[in-house]
């Protein structure tokens, strides 16, 4: 039967010649468990869109009712702790997925020419990355998020020229109240995710074009290789490749499993207990940001 079923889509979608296109990809050098990153940030990504899918079932964008809403995730509803959970470290190990795959791109060269537009393209990913994260801290309402993101947008005030309309469409108006809530969530749910998805399909796209760079080549052996006859142990490495499957897709299969599997861990043991409900008028509160944003103040 489901011989059959595949037939029939093979006849009308090629999927055969698709599969093996995609499959095929040589990789200079061979597989590598150094290449994962990049899937391991694709597979973060896309596991941030789908509970994120879940929670938007259950949370309500304003004032009133995002702080409740969250709590009602977090104690009411079946896995709803287990979801938000997998969301708040799921946010983390993207951006540590993402900052090892830079590493590891920066550190092989790869972004070198040919390879330069994959660089800029990725600069944007890792902005929007942290887009979400903002953005993202501010939903549920209570006074951490309330007061950490008065204090983000605060900064963005204090850029030359721009600092003031920046700071004005941000909080949608002159403080920081429910039309901010609207616009994050809408830059969180809407806008950041169809950006973000269209750019990584750009990513996809261009490293298909320009093919990946494969091992590590000192200066000297990258100097030599433009000698005939001269070579050194990479160089002899580059020119055998592999195909992405099966050896890669394995690679980057297991990695996969082994962040879910991390990743339910910490959502299982360890729970993100809200503050007290956002209290506008309490200035004394003093706010904690997330650590990925306390590294870029060091
Ligand atoms: C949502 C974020 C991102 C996703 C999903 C993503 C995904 C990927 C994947 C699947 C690959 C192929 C496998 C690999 O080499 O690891 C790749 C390659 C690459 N990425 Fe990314 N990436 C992201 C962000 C970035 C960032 C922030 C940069 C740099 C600023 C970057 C630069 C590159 C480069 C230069 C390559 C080619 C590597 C090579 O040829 O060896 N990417 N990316």
């Amino acid at each position: 039967m489901a011989s059959k079923i595949y037939e029939w889509l093979d006849t009308r979608l090629k999927l055969d010649a698709v599969g093996r296109r995609l499959l095929d990809e040589p990789i200079p050098g061979g597989a590598s468990w150094i290449y994962v990153f990049g899937s391991a940030t694709l597979f973060l990504f896309l596991l941030q869109a789908i509970t994120g899918m879940f929670l938007t079932l259950y949370y309500a964008p304003t004032p009133d009712h995002a702080y409740d809403s969250v709590q009602f995730i977090e104690n009411e509803i079946a896995f709803g702790s287990f979801v938000r959970g997998l969301h708040q470290w799921g946010a983390s190990g993207m951006v540590v997925a993402i900052g090892l795959h830079m590493l590891q791109v920066f550190l092989y060269g790869a972004y070198k020419p040919p390879r330069e537009l994959l660089w800029m393209v990725g600069v944007v990913l890792f902005l929007i990355t942290l887009g979400f994260a903002f953005t993202g801290y501010l939903l549920p309402w209570d006074q951490n998020a309330y007061w950490a993101t008065q204090i983000g947008i605060n900064m963005v005030g204090t850029v030359p020229v721009i600092g003031d309309l920046a700071m004005r469409v941000l909080r949608g108006g002159e403080t920081l109240g429910a039309l901010t809530l609207s616009r994050f969530f809408a830059v969180h749910v809407l806008f950041l995710p169809a950006t973000i998805a269209v750019l990584i399909l750009l990513h996809l796209f261009i490293l298909r074009c320009v093919g990946p760079a494969g091992p590590w080549r000192g200066g000297v052996e990258r100097r030599r290789s433009g000698e005939p006859g001269a070579s050194g142990p990479a160089e002899r490495r580059l020119r055998t490749s592999e195909p992405f499957y099966p050896r890669q897709v394995y690679m980057d299969a297991v990695v996969m499993l082994a962040v879910f599997a991390s990743l339910s861990l910490l959502a299982l043991t360890v729970s993100f207990p809200l503050a007290d409900k956002a209290d506008p008028s309490d200035t004394s509160f003093v706010p904690v940001p997330e650590w990925y944003f306390l590294l870029e103040l060091v």
